[in-house]
C-alpha cells in the first residue's frame, strides 16, 4: 500500500517513550525512504524549547545509529511546540497553525502520555477542531488499570474519534517473530489439523526479561507483572496461538477471533487461584556478573507487586477443550527469553518399540526474542547399526542463519502501519475491555484466595512454586533444552 503523506503529532515527545522508541523509529524508516518527504512530525510537550533544542536532546537516541548522515534531512520535517495538552492555549493555537489544512495529508495524533489523561486531551483536539475527517490517534498501553477505567478512557476517546480511527498499540503484535506465527499457522498445511485439542497436550507462552523496573517503579508498583505484561502481550501471544483461521488478515477479521478467544477465556475463581497461580517478588541477587537490588529497595519501601506471575489459563471452547495454556512473565530473570512452546500429544500407539532411546511428542518451539527462530522437535532413528534405536532432534529454523536482511523493530512497524491504516495490528476496544475482564476476575481470585507473594532472587527462574504449578498437572516448563 502507497503511504500518503503524513503529519503525525507526537504529545508527550520529550517523555522516555518518544525519545527513545517513537522518533528513531521514525528516523528509521525515513533513511529507508519509507516516509514521504513532504511528512512533518510535530512534537509537542509542556517544556517550554525550541525545536533546535528539541532535536539536540532527541539525538542521544540516534547516535551512531545506520544513517546518521541522513539525520539533517530528517529534522528539518521535525518541529516543536510547547503546549500543555489537557490545557488551554496558546499552545494549541500555534500547533493548530502549525498543521498543515490540507484534506490530502493523513493527520495522526500519537499520545506518550499517560493514559489517565487520554481523555482531556482527546478532548482539547476536539475542542481546538485539530481532528478533522480521516485524522486517527494513537494510544500507547496500558489502556487503563481494570476493566472499569479503561471503559472510561475508551468512551471519552470515542467521543472524539471513530473506532476505525483508533490504533491501540500493544508492540508485541509489531514484532516480526510475532506476526511470523500468523504465517506459520495459516500459511502451511502442516499444523492446523492438529493443532487442537486432539493434537496438541499444552502449549506454554514465557516472556521473561532480566530488566528491573528500574526508573518506571513508581507506574509498575500500581501495576505488577499480570496487568503490565499478561493482561496484554501474553494475552495477544495466546490470542494468535489459539483463534480460529480468520477468513483474511484485514483488520476486524483478525480481531474478531481474537476477542471470541478472550471471551472464551474461563474466569479463575479462588479456588483455581489457590493451586493455578503464583506470584512472586525479586529480591537482591545477581544478572550475570553485576549485583543489582531487590524490588522493594527501587520502590524504596515494601510492596507486595509482583514482579513474577506464572498461572493456568484454560479456553471453554471446542477446539481447546481441555488443553491448558499456561503462561509465565517475570522481571530480573536469569535470561531474557521469550518463546511460546505447543506440546503435542503422544502418538496413539507404539509401533517401533525400540530398543533404546525414548518416545518422546513433538514440540514446536516458536522462539520470539532473542535468537528469533522456530524449532521442531521430531523422533527420528538414531542412523546406524544396532537395531532401533530413537533419538528426539531438531528441525532448526534460525532467523539470523537463514534471512540476511535487518527487519524493521516493532515500532517502525506499528508506525507504518498506523500511516497505511492497517488496524489489523492493533487492539480493538471490545478486545482491551474483555481481557481486562478476565484480568480483574485472576486479580479478584488471587485476593480472595490470600495468595502468597513468593521472593525469587534477581537473576534466577523465579520462584520456585512455579514448578509445582506445572508438576502438579503432570508436566514441566520447557527451559530451552531438550530432556
Ligand atoms: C512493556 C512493559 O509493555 O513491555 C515493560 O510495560 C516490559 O515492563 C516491556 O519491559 C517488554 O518489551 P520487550 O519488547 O522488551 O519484550
Amino acid at each position: 500500500v502507497p503511504v500518503q503523506p503524513f503529519d503525525m503529532i507526537v504529545f508527550g515527545a520529550t517523555g522516555d517513550l518518544a525519545r527513545r522508541k517513537i522518533l528513531p523509529a521514525l528516523f528509521h524508516r525515513w533513511c529507508d525512504g519509507q516516509i514521504p518527504q513532504t511528512s512533518r512530525i510535530l512534537a509537542a510537550a509542556r517544556e517550554d524549547m525550541t525545536t533546535e533544542e528539541f532535536l539536540e536532546r532527541a539525538r542521544e537516541f540516534i547516535n551512531g545509529a545506520k544513517g546518521e548522515d541522513k539525520w539533517s534531512a530528517f529534522c528539518e520535517r521535525v518541529s516543536y511546540t510547547p503546549v500543555d495538552a489537557k490545557g488551554e492555549a496558546p499552545g494549541w493555537g500555534a500547533l493548530k497553525s502549525a498543521l498543515d489544512p490540507q484534506a490530502s495529508k493523513a493527520r495522526l495524533f500519537y499520545l506518550a502520555l499517560p493514559p489517565s489523561i487520554y481523555g482531556s486531551v482527546c478532548a482539547a483536539i476536539a475542542a481546538h477542531g485539530l481532528n478533522t475527517p480521516g485524522s486517527r490517534i494513537v494510544l500507547e498501553k496500558p489502556i487503563g488499570h481494570d476493566f472499569h477505567s479503561a471503559r472510561l478512557i475508551n468512551e471519552a476517546v470515542g467521543q472524539a474519534f471513530d473506532e476505525d480511527a483508533i490504533f491501540r498499540i500493544d508492540h508485541y503484535l509489531g514484532k516480526e517473530t510475532v506476526q511470523n506465527l500468523l504465517v506459520l499457522r495459516f500459511a502451511n498445511m502442516l499444523f492446523e489439523p492438529v493443532w487442537n485439542a486432539a493434537g496438541v497436550d499444552h502449549v506454554q507462552i514465557t516472556v521473561a526479561e532480566t530488566l528491573g523496573a528500574g526508573k518506571r517503579a513508581a507506574y509498575y508498583d500500581r501495576a505488577g507483572a499480570l496487568r503490565d505484561m499478561v493482561q496484554n502481550h501474553l494475552l495477544q501471544l495466546l490470542c494468535l496461538v489459539a483463534m480460529e483461521p480468520p477468513a483474511s488478515l484485514e483488520g476486524d477479521a483478525v480481531r474478531a477471533e481474537k476477542l471470541k478467544v478472550l471471551r472464551a477465556l474461563r474466569l479463575i475463581g479462588p479456588d483455581e487461584a489457590r493451586t493455578g497461580i503464583v506470584r512472586g517478588q525479586y529480591g537482591a541477587g545477581l544478572i550475570g556478573q553485576e549485583a543489582v537490588e531487590g524490588y522493594g529497595e527501587e520502590v524504596g519501601e515494601a510492596t507486595r507487586t509482583e514482579t513474577f506471575v506464572a498461572l493456568r489459563a484454560d479456553i471453554d471452547n471446542w477446539r481447546w477443550s481441555g488443553v491448558p495454556f499456561y503462561l509465565r512473565t517475570g522481571k530480573r530473570m536469569a535470561t531474557r527469553r521469550s518463546e511460546i512452546v505447543i506440546q503435542f500429544k503422544p502418538v496413539p500407539h507404539d509401533v517401533i518399540q525400540a530398543d533404546a532411546g525414548r518416545l518422546q511428542p513433538n514440540r514446536l518451539v516458536i522462539r520470539l526474542q532473542p535468537d528469533e527462530g522456530v524449532k521442531l522437535m521430531l523422533m527420528t532413528k538414531d542412523p546406524g547399526p544396532g537395531g532401533m534405536r530413537l533419538r528426539y532432534v531438531p528441525l532448526n529454523l534460525s532467523y539470523a542463519e537463514a534471512f540476511e536482511a535487518d527487519y524493521p523493530d516493532a515500532y517502525e512497524r506499528l508506525l507504518m502501519a498506523v500511516v497505511r491504516g492497517n488496524l489489523a495490528l492493533f487492539m480493538r476496544r471490545d478486545e482491551v475491555e474483555a481481557a481486562w475482564r478476565w484480568t480483574d476476575a485472576v486479580i479478584a481470585a488471587w485476593r480472595e484466595a490470600g495468595l502468597a507473594l513468593h521472593p525469587y532472587p534477581a537473576g534466577t527462574d523465579g520462584p520456585p512454586q512455579a514448578l509445582q504449578l506445572m508438576a502438579r498437572d503432570g508436566r514441566d516448563w520447557y527451559d530451552g533444552h531438550e530432556s
